[in-house]
């Protein structure tokens, strides 16, 4: 008879914990047990500010009451249904309050479990798209260097980070990458949106006259590089790139599973960039992460090509078993609705300012060799040690958290995003204990 063995108390090593390094962790673990509105608390009681809503997605703040909610009656009511050739209410709502939220063009929303799924999917309808309207020729799919869509393989094929790559053989066939649009020497410690750079979507066009626009299905970006590192978009970028892809019929995707949900400001970061993509993807803060789910939204006109272009059956051969989960559906419709009554768009752009001018005040700090923000987003680039990359960065997560800040490092960048209700004594907070470690760490 098979039986559940016992599990010994504190064993970590069943659970391989992902982008981790595992060894680390499990000989020195710092755990999470609970979080509550700016918060988490440690087993032993130990408070944590954190400093970066989870992963770029609890923007609400942890433990909302009307999400906590929604989800327990959902649960009792109705723990699952199929959507594949049936409905659930939930799911349906939970679209219609999204798209209303969206702006004007994108209407149309497919759900889906993750970030990563939401870039496969993105990409797919886009391929899906041109095949549609009898240009089955456009198969290449065109992201940037340090671009972060996800680890499934589409998103990973068009990512441009080297180290998400590296270890899994020959990726998707016909993708290209544009550049990406760090350039320090002519826009480091910039405020905002950097000044210089809108010239590197001109090689869009140098892709195109390479590969034929016959041959591109899409260009997929994030309007802010967050997983990288904290790349803004330049000045100008975002609008030039639009321009090309209309000129030659390729689909614009943002990638704003970091970027949505009020984190620069606005509902969604092409209202804040004033640029609209044909095809955006979302995750995260979406459910406020209390439940996963992602989705992706498309013009009309991408849905009406697919599905009123095809006389019967299935239009989409794509979905997920959770594509609109009931509590995930029900998280969505909360999660809203809070964003909503509390403006937590407004709140984040209020405290711009502020939250800028404490990132900037890291300048002249021995180390830190630039500062950038957008919203309520920081990058803070520390100079790395020599022979010893992230040695430095890891060294001041690893004291803040000790501290009571939790701050979340890529390489020797360390990326702030708290979630969206901040205040400001928070933001001294943060940044506080991030200046003392920078200076214990150099
Ligand atoms: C821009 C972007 N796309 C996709 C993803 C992947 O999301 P997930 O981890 O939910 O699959 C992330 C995660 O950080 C992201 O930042």
């Amino acid at each position: 008879m098979n039986e559940i063995r016992p599990s010994r108390p504190n064993n970590l090593d069943a659970f391989w914990m992902p982008f981790s390094d595992n060894k680390y962790f499990k000989a020195n673990p710092r755990m999470l047990a609970r979080a509550e509105g700016m918060s988490y608390f440690t087993p032993e009681g130990r408070e944590v500010l954190d400093g970066t809503a989870g992963l770029w997605c609890c923007n609400a703040g942890h433990g909302r009451r009307e999400i906590v909610e929604a989800i327990q009656k959902q649960a009792a009511i109705m723990d699952f249904a199929p959507t594949f050739n049936l409905g659930h209410p939930v799911a349906f709502e939970a679209a219609a309050r999204l798209s209303e939220m969206l702006p004007d063009p994108l209407n149309k929303v497919f759900f889906t479990g993750s970030g990563s799924e939401s870039a496969d999917t993105a990409l797919k309808i886009a391929l899906a798209y041109h095949k549609a309207r009898g240009q089955a020729s456009r198969v290449r799919l065109i992201g940037r260097e340090r671009g972060y869509h996800g680890v499934g393989f589409g998103g990973m094929s068009v990512g441009g980070i080297g180290g998400n790559r590296k270890q899994f053989g020959a990726m998707l066939p016909y993708t290209d990458h544009l550049p990406h649009t760090h350039q320090p020497s002519l826009n480091s410690f910039a405020k905002g949106m950097p000044e210089h750079g809108a010239n590197l979507a001109d090689k869009l066009e140098d892709l195109v006259a390479l590969h034929g626009a016959e041959t591109i299905a899409a260009v997929m970006v994030e309007p802010m590089a967050g997983s990288t590192g904290v790349l803004i978009p330049p000045q100008g970028y975002l609008q030039r790139l639009r321009e090309i892809c209309d000129k030659h019929g390729i689909l614009l995707i943002f990638d704003e599973v970091i970027t949505g949900f009020g984190r620069l400001g606005t509902n969604f970061g092409a209202e804040r960039l004033g640029v609209m993509p044909d095809i955006m993807t979302m995750a995260k803060g979406l459910t406020n992460a209390a439940v996963p789910m992602g989705a992706v939204a498309t013009k009309d006109s991408v849905y009406d090509a697919i599905v009123n272009g095809t006389p019967n059956g299935i239009e989409l051969f794509h979905g997920y078993t959770y594509s609109g989960h009931p509590l995930a559906a029900a998280a969505a419709i909360a999660t809203l609705a809070l964003h909503v009554e509390e403006d937590l768009p407004g709140r984040a752009a209020a405290l711009e300012p502020y939250f800028q001018d404490a990132a900037h005040s890291l300048k002249g700090t021995r180390t830190v060799a630039d500062v950038r923000d957008l919203g309520l987003v920081a990058g803070i680039e520390l100079e790395s040690r020599p022979g010893a990359p992230g040695a430095r960065a890891t060294e001041v997560f690893r004291q803040c958290f000790d501290e009571g800040v939790l701050i979340r490092v890529t390489g020797d960048i360390v990326a702030l995003s708290p979630p969206l209700i901040c205040e400001k004594p928070h933001v001294d907070r943060l940044f506080g204990t991030l200046e003392k470690a920078i200076k214990a760490a150099a």
